[in-house]
């Protein structure tokens, strides 16, 4: 089958390149962008390690095409953190709280948390569970995480309540 071009932007870069319809969006990501913190584990969408934000949902980066990302945003693990590299608030929340586990499952559910947090930015812990049920780990348990998620939750609502406050004071000065 012929080659597609396709033009998209990843972590806030524009790039276009000419690919084969079958190239699945985390090979791409991989080979192409040289951004291997998205992980194939098992290759059709069951533990989370391929998650990508794409036009800002969370989705799996195996069950995608690249073709079908033409025209899109995605983000990947590399593309979380701040250009300065400051760690986003689920990056330092993880990394506080003992969330880290190897590198193969962590940038899934930091994508995973990011995405759910902008949607949930007040979740309950079963909330949390149930956002991050769709992420496996083989090898531990889940505490850490589900720790960290809170946190972030926490640290965001704390830094929101501050920016809020700053601009009442303003506001009044
Ligand atoms: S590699 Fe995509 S969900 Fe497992
Ligand atoms: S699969 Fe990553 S720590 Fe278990």
């Amino acid at each position: 089958m012929t080659d597609i071009d396709i033009e998209l932007r990843v972590n806030g870069d524009l790039r276009r390149d000419r690919v084969p319809p079958r190239l699945v969006l985390a090979d791409y990501l991989r080979t192409r962008c040289g951004l291997t913190g998205t992980h194939l584990g098992c290759e059709h969408g069951v533990c989370g390690a391929c998650t990508v934000l794409l036009d800002g949902a969370a989705v799996r980066a195996c069950l995608i095409f690249a073709v079908q990302a033409d025209g899109s945003e995605i983000t990947t693990v590399e593309g979380i953190a701040a250009p300065d590299g400051e760690l986003s608030p689920v990056q330092a929340a993880f990394r506080e709280h003992h969330g880290l586990q190897c590198g193969f499952c962590t940038p899934g559910f930091i994508v995973s948390a990011t995405a759910f947090l902008r949607e949930n930015p007040d979740p309950t812990e079963g909330e949390i569970r149930e956002a991050i049920s769709g992420n496996l780990c083989r090898c531990t348990g889940y505490q850490g995480i589900v720790k960290a998620v809170a946190a972030a939750a926490a640290s965001t609502k704390h830094d929101a309540a501050a920016a809020m406050g700053q601009e009442t004071l303003e506001g009044s000065a």
